[in-house]
């Protein structure tokens, strides 16, 4: 009999997930220990790693979080990581492929600039490219392989309501600033999130009889303490009237990883507030 809690249970599943010392990586982390399982944070930047471990620890003192500091497109180095974790778990169960340099409104960003697409250096593009298409690939390739050998695994890959649609550059236009110094939400990451997409449904396909399930996640418009002139003028774009808030997206990402789901591949969850039926 089923019950609850065995519906939506991950007990002892070995899940990683790539950005983890992000905005979102730490609320996927959150549903990982809330279902049970052991949350294996990959990040190229140790500080906010280690950040998320420790609020995560004072709120669920007695979860197994790992944090490994990673580049992820840097295939050796995904090689070594899921050696090591065959080595001490014996299994690697899921894979949230969520890093991705993502240009933000709120706290600056070197890719969220005043660069028009007809001045875009080909630096950011080769970058945003590497870390959201390439390193969700070669993590989908090295820990998906020890999946297919379990006939069992999930990799949910993160895209955006950006994924969807393309960016309503209005939101980021400031009054009284020139045309050359207003900001915009690049090229690049339009590329990327559509580009995931198309990753998920590849591997949904290839996977579809080895027991790995693959989707995406779309999430949106994630509040952040962004300027209320811009958190107005986004939340007029969504049928609900609002952002998101960080802990809307765990419940979802629980139910993605555990066997509730387990019929769902190659599809697209959106958690848009609607913003994307308009
Ligand atoms: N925040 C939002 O409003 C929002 C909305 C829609 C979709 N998303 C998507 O959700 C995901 C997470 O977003 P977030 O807001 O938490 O972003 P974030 O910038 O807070 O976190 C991304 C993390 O990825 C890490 N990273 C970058 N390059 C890496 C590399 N080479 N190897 C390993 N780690 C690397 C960064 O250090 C950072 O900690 C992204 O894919 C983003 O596109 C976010």
């Amino acid at each position: 009999m089923k019950n609850l809690e065995s519906l939506f249970s991950i007990q002892g599943r070995v899940c990683i997930v790539t950005g983890g010392g992000g905005l979102i990586g730490k609320k996927h982390a959150e549903a990982i220990i809330i279902g049970g399982g052991v949350p294996v944070l990959l990040d190229v930047v140790p500080g906010g790693m280690q950040r998320n471990r420790e609020e995560l620890l004072a709120v669920y003192p007695d979860a197994a979080i790992e944090t490994i500091i990673c580049d992820i497109t840097d295939r050796a180095q995904l090689v070594e990581i899921k050696n090591n974790l065959l080595e001490k778990y014996g299994h690697i169960d899921a894979l949230i492929n969520n890093a991705a340099n993502n240009p933000k409104v709120e706290g600056g960003s070197n890719n969220l600039a005043a660069i028009q697409f007809h001045n875009f250096p080909l630096s950011i593009w080769n970058d945003d490219i590497a870390v959201g298409l390439t390193g969700a690939m070669l993590c989908a390739q090295v820990f998906g392989e020890c999946m297919t050998e379990q006939k069992k695994g999930v990799i949910i890959n993160i895209s955006s309501d950006y994924g969807l649609i393309s960016p309503n550059q209005s939101i980021y236009r400031k009054e009284g600033i020139p045309e050359e110094q207003q900001i915009v939400k690049p090229v690049s990451y339009s590329v990327v999130k559509h580009g995931i997409i198309g990753l998920t449904k590849y591997l949904a396909v290839y996977w579809a009889e080895k027991g790995v399930r693959v989707n995406t996640l779309c999430p949106a418009s994630l509040e952040n303490g962004q300027d209320p002139e811009f958190v107005q003028k986004i939340s007029k774009l969504i049928p609900m009237g609002r952002m998101s808030q960080p802990d809307e997206y765990i419940g979802t990402i629980l139910y993605m990883l555990s066997d509730a789901c387990s019929y769902m591949t190659g599809t697209n969850v959106i958690l848009d507030g609607g913003r994307t039926i308009w």
